[in-house]
């Protein structure tokens, strides 16, 4: 059996993998939502390999930094460094979750060989992100779109019910196309990649492209939240984000054994 570790065992797709990568090893930054976790800031370059080389894993599934967090660009690229030059310390395989965001949303759907164009900061520390991860040639990296699941609420949902519940106005844009991946599908492409003998970069996203606007009846509807008025349905004119990041899934559907369930598929109201 491989030996996993998975950094940001605690973050919302982490929560989804660590039961069922089982006996991986994890890390956790500031709260350990399962009690068996390893606390590691990925900045800390000396800590990084310090605890890849106690854990010695055949394989890392390195996830910890997202848009949520503090000091966001340095954790996820100075992270993508320290786990690098650790992973090289054991020879391990690193898995690197990366984001359809990296595209500037004109030239969907994007195949596996499209060059990034990022237009906001997270965007851009993703991308320097997947640089560091490809200089290390044993290595996946995993471009994916909205991450939800059926079993706990994601972050998105919950800050659309905090929203319904204080009666504060939210737009849910209905020209944002986007391929909702279910966390436990994305979870099971995270483990065959890391066991696999698959390199290089993967679209892995859910087969169903669907507008914000769509997504967000669908998933309010799953979690019983009522669409009130205080909810607007428009288009985004704001350039701020990339409006069509279509990912081509083909590739993932040959590699991967199982289905990439679209909305459809996983939620049935
Ligand atoms: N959510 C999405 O829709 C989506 C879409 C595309 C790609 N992704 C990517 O998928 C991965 C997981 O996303 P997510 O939304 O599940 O993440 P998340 O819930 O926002 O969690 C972020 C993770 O980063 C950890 N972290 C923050 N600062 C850290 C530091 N200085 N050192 C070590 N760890 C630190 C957090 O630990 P604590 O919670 O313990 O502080 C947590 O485990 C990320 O790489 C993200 O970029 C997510």
């Amino acid at each position: 059996m491989k030996k996993l570790l998975i950094t940001g065992g605690s973050s919302y797709l982490g929560r989804h993998i660590v039961p069922i990568a089982q006996e991986a090893a994890y890390t956790y930054y500031s709260a350990d939502p399962f009690a068996g976790g390893h606390q590691l800031d990925m900045r800390d370059g000396a800590a990084v390999t310090a605890l890849v080389q106690q854990i010695a894993p055949d394989a890392i599934i390195h996830l910890a930094g997202s848009n949520r967090n503090a000091d966001m660009a340095n954790v996820i690229v100075a992270g993508c460094e320290n786990v690098v030059q650790a992973a090289a310390s054991v020879g391990a395989k690193v898995v690197f979750m990366s984001s359809d965001v990296i595209f500037d949303g004109t030239g969907a759907p994007y195949s596996e060989a499209a060059a990034p164009a990022p237009l906001h900061d997270y965007g851009r520390a993703k991308v320097r992100g997947e640089q560091i991860i490809a200089s290390y040639s044993n290595h996946a990296i995993i471009r994916t779109s909205l991450i939800y699941s059926t079993r706990l609420m994601d972050r998105g949902t919950e800050w659309m019910q905090r929203a319904i519940a204080e009666q504060q106005p939210i737009t849910l844009f209905t020209n944002q196309l986007r391929q909702p991946v279910h966390a436990d599908d994305l979870s099971r492409a995270c483990l065959a990649l890391a066991k696999g003998a698959f390199t290089g970069v993967l679209n892995v996203a859910g087969r169903e492209v669907v507008t914000r606007a769509n997504f967000g009846r669908a998933i309010l509807a799953h979690w019983g939240i009522p669409i009130t008025e205080t909810v607007t349905f428009a288009p985004d004119l704001s350039g701020r984000w990339p409006l069509d990041t279509r990912l081509d899934i083909t590739l993932a559907q040959n590699v991967l054994s199982f289905p990439l369930r679209g909305v459809r598929d996983a939620i049935t109201v």
